[in-house]
């Protein structure tokens, strides 16, 4: 999500438990850093590829939101095999989640929003993408990149999902 977003959602949410990925070491050690600073400990965080570790750590059908901004689209055919989504991903999102659950993604590469719109329209687990869950989601601040996104003046994909 990023870091700063996702203590500050923390804070906003002391009755939820957050758990947050980032594969970088450097930004975990710093996001651990800003977690302690902050005395947070609804706020876990895994340097771990999510892809692998959420199954290890979280039963099935316990996730009541998934935030997923700006994964890196990875369209390179050598490179496709770090892409997040994929249908087994999906099938992971779907189980992990408890019915009526939530999936927000965002994504300043249009393509890459379709391609994960497409995946999570067509698993029989997920309603149609529907923007009136964004009330449902809550208030969510601008994570690094998007806020890039703001500076250079790029549009953003936003798509929200519910689990049936
Ligand atoms: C483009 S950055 C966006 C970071 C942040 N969400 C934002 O919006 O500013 C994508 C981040 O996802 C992390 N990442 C990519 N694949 C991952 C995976 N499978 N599990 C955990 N983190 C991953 C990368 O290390 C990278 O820091």
């Amino acid at each position: 999500m990023g870091a700063a977003i996702f203590c500050w959602r923390a804070q906003q949410h002391p009755e939820r438990l957050l758990i947050g990925y980032e594969t970088k070491t450097k930004a975990t050690r710093l996001f651990l850093a800003r977690i302690e600073r902050l005395h947070l400990t609804n706020l876990w965080v895994s340097d771990d590829d999510a892809r692998f570790n959420l199954p290890r750590v979280i039963p099935d059908g316990r996730v009541d939101l998934f935030h997923i901004f700006f994964p890196d689209p990875w369209w390179k055919e050598q490179h496709r095999v770090k892409r997040l989504f994929s249908p087994p991903f999906v099938d992971l999102l779907a189980a992990q989640l408890k019915p009526g659950g939530l999936l927000y993604f965002k994504s300043d590469v249009q393509e890459y929003g379709e391609l994960v719109r497409d995946l999570v329209e067509q698993h029989g687990a997920f309603a149609a993408h529907d923007p009136s869950l964004a009330a449902e989601v809550g208030a969510t601040a601008p994570t690094h990149r998007e806020q890039w996104c703001q500076r250079h003046q790029k549009p953003v994909f936003s798509y929200y999902f519910q689990r049936r």
